[in-house]
């Protein structure tokens, strides 16, 4: 039975790479405000397709870099939601590597996840935010859409587009009522950082950086998603919202 309560009761919610980190946190902050969720991630032993709804969650397991997987999404959010409200593109990756060591199979990576299946996706899902009468699209950028960190130019070159894209989805989209907005996360604690974090000079720098002086957990996204996502954000679109702390502006 669908919850009406909660900040998102009744919406139906697709989100990407649901299994992990700022995700996962984002899939239990919709679950928690009353949202069905469409939860995609790669396939694994740990995350298989689930055919039902339990506990407001349905699992679809596909790699959304695949040429069919938005018809695969989109058919499933049919089948178990009966529609989508809510699009959260948040998967992405982020190998290390600089201007003369990344090679070009590093760099279509990661425009292949962080890009293209951004758009891909989103694409395909417009139809059915459009019957929405709610519709919203939230992208996972980085506080790296605005500025930028060595060694990951990849990564900056691909967040910096997703902030582009997502302003042009808000321009193409508002005449359907759809709101396109992005996250901003900064330094967060996540499967993804984990290799940036085993460094101390890394931890050390962002603290320093951080006027609130920790680095992020996962929770401290999933309720700002769930403001992109709700009624009280109706008003805001094409912006990009910083959860860093406040490193962003601190030079
Ligand atoms: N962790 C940070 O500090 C940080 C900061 C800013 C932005 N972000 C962004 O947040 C988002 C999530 O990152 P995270 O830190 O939670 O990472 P994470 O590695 O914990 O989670 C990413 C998830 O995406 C899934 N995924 C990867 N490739 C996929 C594919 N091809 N198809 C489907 N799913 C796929 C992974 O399996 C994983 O579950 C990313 O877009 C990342 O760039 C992270």
């Amino acid at each position: 039975m669908q919850q009406v309560t909660g900040a998102l009761g009744g919406r139906k919610a697709v989100i990407t790479g649901a299994a992990s980190g700022i995700g996962r946190g984002i899939l239990e902050a919709f679950v928690r405000e009353g949202a069905t969720v469409l939860a995609v991630d790669l396939p694994s032993g740990q995350w298989e397709t689930s055919n039902v709804v339990e506990n407001g969650v349905a699992r679809l397991a596909v790699d959304v870099t695949l040429a069919d997987a938005p018809a695969r999404v989109v058919e499933a959010a049919r089948n178990m939601l009966g529609g989508i409200d809510i699009l959260v593109n948040n998967a992405g990756i982020s190998p290390a590597g600089d201007v003369e060591t990344t090679s070009d199979e590093m760099w279509s990576r990661v425009m292949a996840l962080n890009v293209d299946a951004v758009f891909r996706l989103t694409r395909a899902a417009v139809p059915f935010l459009k019957q929405s009468g709610s519709g919203r699209i939230i992208n996972t950028g980085s506080i790296m859409s605005e500025i930028a960190s060595p060694s990951i130019i990849a990564y900056v070159t691909s967040k910096h587009a997703v902030a582009g894209m997502t302003k042009a989805m808000a321009m193409d989209l508002g005449q359907y009522g759809i709101c396109a907005n992005f996250l901003q996360p900064g330094a967060i604690v996540t499967p993804l950082s984990e290799a940036h974090m085993a460094d101390e000079q890394y931890v050390a720098h962002w603290k320093r950086k951080i006027p609130l002086g920790r680095l992020g957990e996962p929770d401290d996204i999933g309720p700002v998603a769930v403001f992109l996502a709700s009624d009280a954000a109706r008003y805001v679109s094409g912006e990009g919202l910083r959860i860093d702390g406040g490193a962003a502006f601190n030079a």
